[in-house]
């Protein structure tokens, strides 16, 4: 039998040295995920399709499984032992820890629901998690404590609810790959050290916002449309499930980049993905696998944030395309 989960936190601990509070908070979230996992898979029999008639701070209509995975994840957060403070996408402030519990000495962000347009279609979502550090446990966190660039990680990863539930990490030694069994209702070991090829015939965007590009974007994805009888000399297959969880998977999986610019729609919005909840946490599994991701001029994980809810344009996967798209930004 592949390891478990536990085991492989046990071996962090004592190879790595890393501190049991932390292996205990993934052990935590692993959890956590499983109890989403479970509502997801349960779908109109539990009630939880469709949409929640209320809107985020980002102004995005929520699904009823977006609040619903919101509340489960800040609750065992929040009553772990393990944060001083957790910030969600689906909530404008960052959350407190209950006066009836303990804190710990880490903040955690997530996208609780990541895909929400695929729920009610039943094609893959999930949850994106980082891990930043909170200093001495402390109460009363403010929002400017989460303010840390994506170098400061010390976990990161997701749960995908797929055909299997799988969950994704690193804790900075590599990516580790763990598969859900339903029938002992542990996270054994399916993966490890996972690499992204430099190269790759396969991309992912939304083609539907091509008007709205930006020339070096539109450049970029003109050559990879024209194949072989363009300047790339090769064909490539293209590929959009809507949902970033799974298009990350794809690529940890089986390579390609994958994109989605800022356009020039709305000044205010450079990009539609949030950095602290989608991008860092992806952009560091995607450089622990080897591979690049940028906002098109300088790598995600280098931002300095300014707000808990911005957004940036991101660009990730196999090293030479994230190079080259990010070098026609000049
Ligand atoms: P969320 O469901 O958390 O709002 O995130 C959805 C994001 C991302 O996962 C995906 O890549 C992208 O939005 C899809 O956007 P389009 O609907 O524009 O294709
Ligand atoms: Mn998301
Ligand atoms: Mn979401």
């Amino acid at each position: 039998m592949p390891k478990t989960l536990a085991l492989y936190l046990h071996e962090m601990e004592t190879v790595h040295h890393v501190d049991p509070r932390l292996t205990g908070l993934i052990n935590h979230l692993a959890e956590t995920c499983k109890e989403i996992s479970f509502k997801v898979s349960q779908g109109a029999l539990a009630g939880v399709l469709g949409s929640a008639g209320s809107e985020n701070v980002q102004g995005e209509t929520q699904k009823k499984l977006d609040i619903i995975s919101n509340e489960i994840m800040c609750r065992a957060c929040t009553e772990s032992g393990f944060v001083s403070a957790v910030a969600s996408e689906e909530m404008d402030h960052a959350l407190q820890v209950p006066e009836n519990c303990e804190v710990g000495p880490y903040l955690v962000l997530f996208d609780p629901l990541d895909g929400s347009s695929n729920i009610d279609i039943n094609v893959s979502i999930g949850t994106i998690f980082s891990v930043l550090p909170a200093g001495e446990p402390h109460r009363g966190v403010e929002d400017a404590e989460f303010l840390q660039s994506g170098r400061h990680q010390l976990a990161a990863g997701y749960v995908i609810y797929g055909p299997q539930t799988q969950l994704v990490m690193t804790l900075g030694f590599g990516v580790m790959v763990f598969t859900l069994d339903l029938s002992t209702g542990n996270f054994y070991q399916t993966a490890e050290n996972v690499t992204i090829s430099e190269s790759t015939k396969e991309f992912a965007i939304n083609c539907s916002n091509m008007r709205h590009w930006e020339a070096p974007v539109q450049r970029y994805i003109m050559e990879l449309l024209a194949g072989t009888t363009g300047v790339r000399g090769k064909d490539f297959n293209m590929r959009w499930v809507a949902a970033m969880v799974a298009e990350v998977h794809r690529i940890l999986s089986r390579g390609g980049i994958f994109m989605y610019p800022r356009d020039n729609r709305d000044p205010n919005k450079p990009g539609k993905l949030r950095l602290m909840y989608e991008a860092n946490p992806m952009s560091w599994l995607i450089e622990q696998a080897h591979g690049r991701a940028t906002n098109g001029y300088q790598n995600i994980l280098d931002i300095e944030p300014t707000a808990l809810h911005q957004r940036v344009a991101v660009f990730l996967g196999a090293k030479e395309e994230v190079d080259l798209v990010t070098s026609y930004h000049g």
